[in-house]
């Protein structure tokens, strides 16, 4: 049997991912998700893939008597990948505390089970939305960080505190942050991806929506910004890469590389793409025609931001693989799978 992992949000968009590259390399692989922004099918697909069904407990992490009882059901449970979270950053807005609470607390309540069941190692995810708009580009670790834009953001700015302080004065724990740039595409069976809930307010699953005739027209938020095309720029990392990512972090906490118990890297390409270009690429990758127009600048958007990855390159020995071509290729096979169009 392989080393147990627990993946919390496992059947997610970044979560399902991880799981299957975790399953690839044998690890046994338990799933908590509470289903609030995915479904089980999710596990089946996982299933289907690896081959191998993952072990998946249905709850909310801010149960912390569930919680409790699911670390006495796994005690040999090596490493926890904690995904769980909400991610919606106008949501956010709207509903702080309910962001708050659940981001933080399901925290909280993970950490105090490590330390109860002596559980040594944590991968966290966390997000470039912890430098805000840069000052200098590409964005290193080092770079400072801003306020958060929005309570989301906050909460992973937080998170990242709370871990810190907890690493501190727990000598047994080691912990990595991994700072996502902007997770894109789906894996290549085209049997997980991203299902945003209602009308997506991520760039790209509006652009293949738009393709499948869901939506009529993608906005494109803005042609006035001081990029090279006017419009914003981001560095798409492609989902089934990040996944990788994962998958050494676990393994240099567990085989105890890590040369210091509080890590963070950033998780990107390097390459800074615009909303323009995205949508060329989508159009040269699946020779359709996208629909889309220039509308105003949308609030609270930060103008460009790209990874610098050097140190996840040298010293986690990641690399992002995946063309923005392929990966956006991928995005549309996986949307013409959920809705049927061949
Ligand atoms: N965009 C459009 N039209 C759309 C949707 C997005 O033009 O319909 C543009 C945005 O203005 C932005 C780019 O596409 O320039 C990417 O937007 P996304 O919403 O896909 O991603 P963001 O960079 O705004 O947000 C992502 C994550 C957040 C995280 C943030 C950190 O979704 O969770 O990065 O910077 F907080």
């Amino acid at each position: 049997m392989g080393r147990k992992v627990l993946v919390t949000g496992g059947t997610g968009y970044i979560g399902s991912h991880t799981v299957v590259e975790l399953q690839a390399v044998g690890f046994e692989v338990i799933i908590i998700d509470d289903l609030s922004n995915s479904t089980a099918e999710v596990v089946d697909n996982i299933e289907k893939i690896s081959g191998i069904r993952p072990v998946f407990e249905e709850f909310n992490l801010l149960d912390s008597d569930k919680l409790t009882a699911f670390f006495g059901k796994y005690p040999d449970i090596e490493a926890i990948i904690h995904f769980a979270a909400f991610k919606a950053v106008g949501e956010s807005v709207e509903k702080p505390l309910y962001y708050y609470r659940n981001n933080l607390v399901s925290l909280m309540n993970i950490l105090d089970c490590m330390s109860k069941y002596k559980i040594p190692n944590l991968v966290f995810s966390s997000s470039c939305t912890v430098y805000g708009q840069p000052d200098v580009l590409p964005v290193t670790e080092n770079t400072p960080k801003k306020d958060a834009e929005s309570p989301y953001g906050n909460t992973k700015a937080i998170s990242e505190e709370i871990l810190r302080d907890t690493v501190k004065v727990t000598p047994d724990l080691n912990v990595i942050a991994l700072r996502y740039f902007n997770p894109i595409g789906a894996h290549p069976t085209a049997l997980i991806g991203e299902l945003p809930r209602g009308v997506p307010n991520n760039l790209v699953p509006f652009i293949t929506q738009t393709a499948a005739g869901i939506r009529q027209q993608l906005s494109v938020f803005g042609d006035d910004y001081n990029t090279p095309d006017g419009s914003c720029v981001r560095d798409y990392i492609n989902v089934v890469d990040l996944a990788k990512a994962h998958v050494i972090a676990i393994n240099r906490l567990i085989n105890n590389t890590n040369t210091d118990r509080y890590e963070f890297f950033n998780v990107g390409t390097g390459y800074g793409a615009s909303v323009l270009e995205v949508v060329k690429t989508f159009e040269q990758a699946t020779g359709l025609k996208l629909n889309y127009k220039i509308v105003a600048r949308r609030p609270g958007d930060v103008e460009k931001i790209f990874a610098d990855t050097k140190i996840a390159n040298t010293v986690l020995g990641w690399n992002a693989e995946t063309s923005l071509f392929d990966t956006l290729l991928s995005a549309w096979n996986w949307e013409k799978r959920i809705r049927n169009i061949s």
